[in-house]
């Protein structure tokens, strides 16, 4: 290790250097660190900084301290294996999910809560706080100007920095064929509105986004659950027999890391998926909300890339890639082009003009970088989660291996009621989304959902701890 640069955070590059070292194999599992005294003197740093660094890593689990003996790398615990494909009865049925989805919602933003129940991002990197800075920046120059409308389809050099970037997910879409939305629900809505109407069925995931599946009731659809596995997504098997079989009007998909389970669809199946939809004449809205925070070296394809024929109404925002309260967000919606620039005047006018423009300007300069920071925590954060579970939770636990985003699927032993644990967690100021959120049935009682968008320190680490302990009393 070469001393690093002068610097207030020193001891996070320092932390930086120690945990590429291990990951390269300089120093291996079980292998005593070098002291402090010794990393400081070669390094030419204080013994504090060496010290904040050995704090950090023990903070993400990469060394564990022994008294008396020092750092040392920390084994890999054995991983709890993954939830099998899901199997929900494949009929349409009326969405039973009820209102604990706004008391999670609510008791997800309560100071004082750990909240592991929302899907929020992070909003400590230095790109959040960037277009912060940008949209002070914004009304300062815009002045009245920010208060007028930009009536739909939206700010334009908004539009080109998103079908820009569009060429990334494999789409050849250019602004006039994108419409901005307040957010990625109001794109769903939207979409949805556009292609069924009250009465009629709609094929989602399971388990699927409850966002989604409340638009489905809100709009007096049916909800056709389909078998999906947590790595590759739907079971087009699965999807192709329910086309078959029930006369579905619509599919709602999230096919990059899809929330909860964080699988991405491979290439090859989003292509059959795109078959398999022009041969039944139905129309898909592809919601790729997390199609830019995958792990993969390269970003996925939206299943819009295969779409000739206009059918893929493709949604999506910068509510998990930056923040979700600016309510960006926008549709590419194909051949529904007019219907959704319409239905988005009658439903709310216009997305307010500020937010489009600092997300403008970020995404023009700042958003790649941003973007690769974002991605390489979450992956991280992920890879600590799985050790804590297989640390605090008991044996016959379950969990996915999410491809990107930042939230986990959790599988409880049987006995275990996810309701229950949420409340009994959120008295002990921690919050979890209980699994029946995610089915318009209310299955998956024993499952529930966890973010790890969120560095693990002190406070994050108690609160997993915590609920570890809260599940294993319920487990005995
Ligand atoms: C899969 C998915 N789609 C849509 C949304 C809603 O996004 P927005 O906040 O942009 O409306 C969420 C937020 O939780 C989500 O997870």
């Amino acid at each position: 290790v070469s001393a690093p640069p002068s610097s207030e955070r020193r001891y996070v590059v320092l932390a930086e250097r120690l945990a590429a070292q291990i990951a390269e194999g300089v120093y291996n599992p079980g292998d005593r660190m070098p002291s402090v005294r010794e990393l400081a003197t070669r390094l030419g740093v204080s013994a504090s900084t060496v010290k904040e660094a050995y704090g950090l890593l023990l903070d993400r689990r990469v060394v564990e301290s022994r008294p008396q003996a020092g750092y040392f790398v920390r084994r890999p615990a054995k991983l709890p294996a993954p939830p099998p494909m899901s199997a929900p009865p494949v009929r349409p049925i009326a969405v039973s999910t009820g209102d604990i989805a706004m008391a999670v919602v609510h008791a997800s933003a309560e100071p004082g809560v750990v909240a592991f129940g929302s899907a929020v991002p992070c909003d400590d990197f230095d790109g959040t706080r960037r277009v912060h800075e940008l949209l002070a920046q914004k009304a300062r120059e815009w002045g009245a100007r920010g208060g007028a409308y930009q009536a739909p389809p939206g700010y334009l050099p908004l539009r080109e920095q998103l079908a820009r970037r569009a060429l990334d997910a494999g789409c050849a879409l250019g602004p006039d064929e994108i419409v901005v939305t307040s957010g990625c629900q109001e794109a769903l809505v939207l979409c949805l509105r556009a292609v069924a109407a009250a009465g009629d069925t709609v094929a989602v995931e399971s388990p699927t986004y409850y966002g989604t599946l409340h638009a489905i009731r809100a709009l007096g659809l049916r909800a056709l659950e389909i078998p999906t596995h947590p790595e590759t997504g739907i079971s087009l098997e699965a999807l192709e027999m329910a086309l078959d079989e029930w006369p579905v009007k619509a599919c709602v998909l999230t096919p990059n890391a899809m929330n909860p389970l964080g699988a991405v669809m491979p290439d090859e199946r989003k292509a059959t998926l795109v078959e398999l939809l022009a041969r039944h004449d139905v129309p898909l809205v592809e919601d790729d909300i997390y199609g830019d925070l995958t792990y993969a070296p390269s970003r996925p394809k939206a299943v819009k890339a295969w779409d000739a024929d206009g059918r893929v109404l493709l949604c999506s925002s910068v509510s998990k890639t930056i923040a979700p309260g600016l309510r960006i967000g926008w549709a590419a919606p194909g051949r529904y082009l007019a219907e959704v620039k319409h239905l988005k005047l009658v439903t709310s006018m216009a997305t307010a003009t500020l937010p489009q423009v600092a997300v403008a300007a970020f995404l023009a300069n700042g958003y790649e970088r941003h973007l690769r920071t974002a991605r390489g925590a979450y992956r991280q954060r992920r890879d600590q989660l799985l050790e804590l579970v297989a640390e605090h939770f008991p044996p016959a636990t379950r969990v996915t291996r999410p491809a990107g985003g930042f939230v986990a699927w959790l599988e409880l032993p049987r006995q275990q009621d996810s309701v229950e644990l949420y409340r009994a967690a959120l008295d002990a100021g921690v919050s979890v989304a209980p699994g029946p959120l995610f089915s318009a049935r209310e299955r998956y009682r024993n499952f529930i959902r966890l973010n790890y968008a969120q560095a693990w320190n002190g406070r994050t680490l108690a609160a997993l701890a915590t609920l570890g302990r809260l599940v294993r009393e319920r487990s005995v």
